[in-house]
C-alpha cells in the first residue's frame, strides 16, 4: 500500500486487494465446505491479514449442526437440502461476502452436539451457527451459544425453553417451539375426533413437551386423558407400548413420533391391530413426507397439525416445492422447508448487516428485523423470544393423484409461543 493514497481510500485499496486474493485462493467460486459427518471446510486467515479486516472479507463461515446418523438422519439430510437450495439461489453470497457451510453430526446424544458445536465455535471460528433437530441437543448447547455470543437460527428443534425462560439474543429460531406444534390442535381434537384418548411420544424433551402442550388445550376443552406411555428415542419394539395403550381401550390416540420411530410405530401399530380399533392424530412429524411413502396406506386418512404441508396452496410453496422437486429429484418435506427459510434468515440478516458478523449487537437487530413470505405463509420473529410467529394448519393424508399426501383442510390461526 502506498503512503501517498490517503486513509480512507487506502483501506478500500487494501480490502480490494486482499478481497481478491481470497476469491483467488477460492478459485472464484462459492463453496460448500463439510460434506457430511465430520466434513471440514472454510478458510481460516490467509497472508496475515488483520482479524478486523478478514472478518469483513474472508467468507462467513456457517457452522451446520445437524443428524446425519440415526433415527433423525433424513431430516437432518433434508433441511441441508432446503438450505443449498436457497443459498444457491443467493450465489452463496450475502452481505457482499461468500458464504461457507462446514457441516457436523449432531447425532442424537446432546453430549455429541455439545461437543460438535464447541468445535465448530472454537475449533472452526464460525461466525454463525444454524441447524438442530432434537430438543436435547438444543438444551444442551443453549448455554455454549450465548456464552460464545454464537449467533445460532434453529432449523428444527423446539424445545420450549430456549425461546422461553433459557432465551438468550443470540438465539433465533425459525421453525417452531413444541408448544406451537401440538397446543392448537386440542380444541378441535376435542370437538371432532374424540372425548378421551391416550397420549404419548418418545420419552425426551420434544416428546414430553408436545404431549403437554395438547394436553394444556384438550384438558380445557374438558377432554380427558386415559394414559400416557413414553417409549425411548430411537426405539425399534413399539409391541410393549402398543400393548399398554390397547388395554386403556381408547377411541384415539394422540402421540409425537418423528423420523424412522414414526415409520416404526405406525408400521407396529397397524400390526398389532392399533390402527383399527382407534383414530392415530398428532403433530404432523408423524405421517410428513419424509415417512409417509414407507407407511404407506397405513397412514391414509391420519389426522395432524402442522406449519406446512406439500400441498399447501400459496405461490410462494409452488414455486418452492417446483424447485426443490427440479434440484433434488424427491419432493420436499417440513424439513426441507425449515431449511430453505432459515438459510434466507442468514442471508437476509447479513444483507442488512452489510456483511458485518463482528458487530453482534448489528447483525442481532438486523435478523430480528427478518420477516417474508415463506412457502408456510407469513412469518416473523416474536421480539421478545426470537421463536418464529406462524400459522398452524390442519392435515389430513390423503390420495393425491398415484401418492399419498398431507392436504390442508383446515387453518387454526396464528400462533406465537406465549414466550
Ligand atoms: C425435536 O426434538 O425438537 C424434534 C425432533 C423431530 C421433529 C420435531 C421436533
Amino acid at each position: 500500500m502506498s503512503r501517498r493514497v490517503g486513509g480512507k481510500k487506502r483501506t478500500r485499496s487494501l480490502r480490494l486487494t486482499r478481497r481478491g486474493l481470497l476469491t483467488a485462493a477460492l478459485g472464484g467460486a462459492a463453496v460448500l465446505a463439510g460434506g457430511g459427518a465430520g466434513g471440514r471446510g472454510g478458510i481460516g486467515r490467509p497472508f496475515g491479514i488483520p482479524a478486523v479486516l478478514a472478518a469483513s472479507t474472508a467468507s462467513v463461515k456457517i457452522g451446520v449442526l445437524l443428524p446425519y446418523s440415526k433415527v433423525y438422519q433424513q431430516l437432518g439430510e433434508d433441511i441441508t437440502s432446503g438450505m443449498t437450495l436457497y443459498f444457491e439461489s443467493a450465489g452463496w453470497k450475502a452481505g457482499g461476502r461468500t458464504l461457507t457451510v462446514i457441516k457436523e453430526d449432531e447425532d442424537i446424544d446432546p453430549q455429541v452436539a455439545l461437543r460438535k458445536a464447541r468445535k465448530l465455535i472454537e475449533g472452526n471460528n464460525v461466525d454463525l451457527l444454524a441447524g438442530l433437530v432434537s430438543s436435547a441437543s438444543a438444551l444442551a448447547i443453549r448455554d455454549l451459544v450465548h456464552n460464545s455470543k454464537t449467533l445460532l437460527v434453529i432449523a428444527n428443534a423446539g424445545a420450549n425453553a430456549v425461546t422461553r425462560a433459557r432465551r438468550s439474543p443470540y438465539i433465533f429460531r425459525i421453525s417452531f417451539s413444541n408448544w406451537q406444534t401440538a397446543f392448537p390442535i386440542g380444541g378441535w381434537f376435542y370437538e371432532n375426533v374424540a372425548r378421551s384418548c391416550v397420549v404419548g411420544g418418545s420419552d425426551y424433551a420434544a416428546g414430553r413437551e408436545d404431549i403437554s402442550a395438547f394436553k394444556e388445550s384438550y384438558l380445557a376443552s374438558q377432554g380427558r386423558i386415559l394414559g400416557e406411555v413414553y417409549p425411548p428415542l430411537n426405539n425399534t419394539d413399539y409391541a410393549p407400548y402398543i400393548a399398554q395403550m390397547q388395554r386403556l381401550r381408547p377411541e384415539a390416540v394422540f402421540v409425537f413420533f418423528a423420523g424412522s420411530d414414526a415409520v416404526r410405530f405406525v408400521g407396529q401399530a397397524a400390526q398389532y391391530g392399533l390402527l383399527k380399533e382407534a383414530r392415530l392424530v398428532g403433530p404432523g412429524f408423524l405421517v410428513e413426507e419424509d415417512v409417509l411413502p414407507a407407511q404407506g396406506k397405513n397412514a391414509l386418512g391420519t389426522y395432524s397439525c402442522l406449519h406446512w404441508a406439500l400441498t399447501l396452496q400459496k405461490p410462494e410453496n409452488l414455486a418452492f416445492t417446483r424447485a426443490y422437486r427440479d434440484r433434488w429429484k424427491r419432493e420436499a418435506t417440513v424439513y426441507a422447508m425449515q431449511g430453505y427459510d432459515a438459510a434466507r434468515v442468514i442471508v437476509e440478516a447479513l444483507n442488512t448487516a452489510g456483511g458485518d458478523t463482528v458487530n453482534k449487537t448489528g447483525l442481532i437487530e438486523a435478523m430480528a428485523s427478518v420477516k417474508f413470505a415463506s412457502p408456510r405463509g407469513a412469518v416473523a420473529f416474536d421480539p421478545d423470544t426470537h421463536n418464529v410467529i406462524q400459522t398452524v394448519y390442519l392435515r389430513q393424508v390423503r390420495q393425491v393423484k398415484d401418492a399419498l399426501h398431507n392436504v390442508v383442510f383446515h387453518d387454526l390461526g396464528v400462533f406465537r409461543d406465549p414466550g
